[in-house]
């Protein structure tokens, strides 16, 4: 009896270091979010939480929001991928446009615009009163739209580099914000999603478009994928109201959220 105890005791420290250093590693991350909403529609600002963890997948950050891993980031350098020419046919931009019924002198956001896939295809829907912020947190995808623009002759749209945690938009003043292929890889989903909801106008949409993460037919990688489920938790999170999802694309959930307006 006394040998084992002294052995264990020996070996307690190290024990001990081990637990910390894990706890650690393991240990959720509380961010303070932005307090200041302007309308009072929406809850109570959140504290954004997030968990950091040492095991996680390669294609992802090690960082969890609400049990979902971020992705690493698919950008410019991924321009081949993002304007591969099966694209169009793997995932219907036509359709998904004509199913949201956007006016013609809309103001919408395409955030995470990365090469302008979605920017210049809802530009072409647009009167000459309407206008596309493309957002984007890498510079290289502002050069990339801009430059498309000019060579166009394109002036309705405007790129906006965004931070990380805040896309920069105007507050109140959008009708409608695109997500395509996008908000998974947001580092700082939480307080993205509550600038998000900042920008739009009362009513005002969010249409997230995200691979269906709940058929593992699909062949995209799984962080790049989403349940609807946790979609609408995380959308609930920033006091956007679930609208509609539509699953008319061959592989993408469509995902339409509102701002609540008064008496919702
Ligand atoms: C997979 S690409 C999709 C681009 C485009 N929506 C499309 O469908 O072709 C994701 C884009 O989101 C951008 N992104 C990642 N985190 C962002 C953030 N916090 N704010 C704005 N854009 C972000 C990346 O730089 C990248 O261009």
């Amino acid at each position: 009896m006394f040998l084992p105890f002294n052995f264990i005791r020996r070996r307690l420290g190290f024990v001990a270091i081990g637990v910390a250093t894990l706890w650690l590693w393991c240990a959720p991350v509380a961010i303070a979010a932005p307090t200041d909403w302007p309308t009072g529609d929406r809850p109570e600002a959140q504290i954004c939480t997030y968990d950091r963890r040492r095991f996680h997948r390669q294609t992802g950050i090690g960082k969890f929001y609400m049990g979902r891993e971020i992705a690493k980031v698919i950008g410019h350098q991924d321009l081949f991928w993002l304007e591969r020419p099966t694209r169009e046919a793997e995932e219907r931009p036509d359709v998904l446009l004509n199913l949201l019924k956007i006016s013609q002198d809309d103001a919408i956001a395409d955030l995470g615009a990365g090469t302008g896939f979605l920017t210049f295809r809802i530009l072409d829907r647009l009167n000459e009163d309407g206008r596309v912020y493309a957002v984007d947190v890498e510079p290289e995808s502002q050069d990339i739209i801009d430059f498309i623009a000019d060579d166009r002759g394109e002036t309705r749209v405007t790129t906006i580099l965004s931070t990380p945690d805040d896309p920069k938009l105007p507050e109140g003043a959008i009708d409608l914000v695109f997500m395509l292929d996008a908000y998974h890889e947001f580092e700082y989903p939480c307080e993205m999603m509550q600038h998000v909801a900042d920008s739009l106008v009362p009513g005002g949409r969010v249409v997230l478009v995200e691979y269906r993460r709940e058929n593992p037919l699909i062949a995209i990688k799984t962080l790049h994928k989403m349940t609807e489920r946790q979609a609408k938790k995380e959308m609930a999170a920033a006091g956007l109201r679930w609208v509609t999802t539509d699953e008319t694309l061959p592989s993408q959930h469509v995902m339409v959220f509102a701002r609540p307006t008064p008496g919702d």
